[in-house]
């Protein structure tokens, strides 16, 4: 079942894609395209495209393309009919009843459902006299009924049927509540049982308002402290932050990154709403790149300890390349936030909005880092310390930026700035020369094909791949010679097994006078879909005459006739001779 594709079409028309995406990216015109940052990897200057003419967009830099259905997917997470529902709410138009697969969509709605109905049942639980050591555990934690209610924290009691048995009564499926991963089928096969038992539940909830996960923490010193849902469809954990949905409502355009679920809600309660946490694991590229859309600057506030200060080191390269802007705050005395905040007595609230506020940037802390390593004092010390610094440096990628740094460095260290700055030219001298390097063998590796994850015949078959590639650019852009080019070639010749499958695809679209690009997103996977727009935007530019149609024709035809080295080795000499009689044949 597919949908209507005068539906698709209508869906496209109502949302263009360049109106779409520019509520997620900053655009400027180039030429007969849209330009700007892709928000999908971290760069710095723009390479991500849209092709307002066929309402395409491809990222130079990651690879990422599709049209304006793959976009929704990509940026919203969700799955293709999803992003159709969405796009099409978005437009006001009604989804075609009974022509699409549904089944995911339902399920995922299914886990939504359960989800929310789970956090009002722990919630529930919380308030009664099962839930009253987790409460005392969460008084004595120092929240306040008010932040309970605003994070509607709960409490998962400990027999392992009572939320299954709610659910139940409620008429969800043991499929579905195991498919939210909030009960695992008994090992014995028969029903199933809670995942959560005797921990206080914090809710985890999308920037649509859905509860998609949950953490649970233990009020004990067993193990593990926290547990928290696996991924299921409707959750991934690299891509989602805790308390983001109520950071991005707070229009400052700064987040503070904690390390854990208290801490967030911590540094709420003491009056910062902004403020966010991975969920169990190390800040993600996709985490930095989600933040980048409501932030410019993040405030990394992670626990004093080591383990704190070496992700602090990681989080900030992984925050620089998502362009954001980093500061770095430092927690005296070994503390975490919550520990800072609910040490009344000396810190408080208010003093850890003195400490937010002097925390000085990523590079101040990281040669702050350094001072603690080497002594200033000694010409040894004072070497290495520069030396280190001065690689900090060239990881800079604004020149104004580094000469600041390079004024500062050399009065602290005592040297001249000249020699500062000598030290840096040699170190990004050989970071270009190493980059120019890496770029040239990326490039040779892009060209034979040794990467290309979705073609993996293009290694094997470089010189038939481009032809291929080309000329089903050619046919996309030109679908009026479908039918010439059906009398000069076979879609036997091709020597790639998916250029052969797009080419049939393309040419059958033609021929039913239907737009060949129309349904893309919806024929491929994403990565084929990306690989697709690649293929027709690269080529689209080039040469696109009838002559160089006929090349590729050629081209491709003259690789069908050649045999590879397996089919050599096997065989037989009669074969053999009529093979090379009828290359000689070809060449008179
Ligand atoms: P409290 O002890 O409750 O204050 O938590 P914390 O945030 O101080 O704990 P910690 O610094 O140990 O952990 C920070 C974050 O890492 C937590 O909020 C969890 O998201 C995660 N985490 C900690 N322990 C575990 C664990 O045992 N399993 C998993 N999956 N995640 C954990
Ligand atoms: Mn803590």
């Amino acid at each position: 079942m597919a949908l209507p594709e005068s539906f698709i079409q209508e869906l496209k028309l109502r949302n263009d894609i360049t109106d779409v995406a520019s509520s997620y990216v900053n655009l400027k015109r180039r030429g007969r395209n849209m330009v700007g940052l892709c928000p999908f990897h971290g760069e710095k200057t723009p390479s991500f495209n849209i092709y307002t003419e066929n309402g395409s967009f491809y990222c130079f830099g990651c690879g990422i393309g599709g049209d304006v259905i793959t976009f929704i997917m990509k940026i919203e997470n969700l799955d293709y009919i999803d992003a159709v529902k969405f796009l099409a709410q978005r437009a006001g138009m009604n989804m075609p009843e009974n022509t699409y697969d549904d089944s995911m969509s339902a399920l995922r709605n299914k886990i939504y459902e359960a989800n929310r109905q789970a956090a009002r049942y722990y919630f529930k639980m919380l308030h009664t006299a099962q839930g009253i050591n987790a409460m005392n555990y969460l008084r004595g934690r120092a929240l306040s009924e008010k932040t309970i209610r605003h994070f509607g924290l709960g409490f998962a009691p400990e027999q392992r049927n009572s939320l299954c048995n709610h659910l139940k009564s409620l008429g969800f499926k043991d499929s579905e509540i195991v498919a939210a991963n909030l009960a695992f089928k008994s090992k014995n096969g028969y029903g199933i049982y809670d995942r959560f038992s005797n921990r206080v539940m914090f809710p985890i909830i999308d920037l649509r308002g859905n509860v998609i996960a949950f953490g649970g923490r233990i009020m004990t010193d067993e193990k593990p402290k926290y547990l928290n849902t696996s991924d299921t469809p409707v959750f991934k954990k690299s891509a989602n932050l805790f308390s983001l949905n109520n950071a991005k409502n707070t229009g400052k355009r700064t987040l503070i990154l904690c390390e854990g679920y208290m801490d967030v809600i911590a540094v709420n309660q003491a009056g910062f709403e902004n403020a966010v946490a991975t969920l169990g694991t190390a800040l993600t590229n996709e985490q930095a790149m989600l933040m980048k859309r409501y932030a410019d600057e993040v405030i990394i506030c992670y626990d004093a300890d080591e383990a704190g200060q070496k992700a602090t080191q990681r989080a900030i390269q992984i925050l620089r390349n998502a362009g954001l802007l980093i500061r770095v705050l430092i927690i005296p005395n070994g503390k975490d936030p919550d520990e800072f905040i609910r040490n009344k007595g000396k810190n408080g609230p208010v003093a850890f909005a003195n400490i937010l506020e002097q925390s000085g940037n990523d590079v101040e802390y990281r040669f702050a880092k350094l001072k603690t390593i080497y002594d200033l004092r000694t010409s040894e010390g004072k070497i290495n310390f520069l030396t280190e610094a001065v690689k900090i440096l060239s990881t800079l990628d604004n020149s104004i930026e580094q000469d600041v740094y390079v004024s500062k460095l050399s009065k602290e260290a005592e040297v001249s700035k000249e020699a500062v700055l000598t030290q840096l030219q040699r170190v990004n001298f050989k970071k270009n020369k190493e980059n120019a390097k890496k770029e040239f063998r990326q490039l040779q590796t892009n060209l034979n094909g040794r990467d290309d994850k979705i073609n993996n015949q293009h290694y094997q078959k470089p010189r038939s791949t481009a032809a291929e590639e080309a000329l089903i650019a050619y046919l996309v852009n030109n679908p009026d010679k479908g039918e010439k080019i059906s009398k000069k070639i076979s879609s036997d010749n091709f020597q790639t097994d998916f250029n052969r499958k797009l080419y049939e695809y393309f040419q059958q679209r033609i021929k039913n006078s239907l737009d060949p690009m129309l349904n893309v997103s919806g024929d491929f996977s994403s990565e084929e879909a990306s690989k697709i727009i690649q293929i027709i935007s690269s080529y689209s530019k080039s040469v696109s005459t009838e002559q160089a149609m006929n090349e590729y024709i050629n081209t491709i035809n003259e690789e069908s006739r050649k045999l590879s080295k397996n089919e050599i080795e096997q065989a037989s000499e009669t074969e053999l001779l009529e093979y090379i009689k009828n290359l000689k044949d070809k060449h008179k």
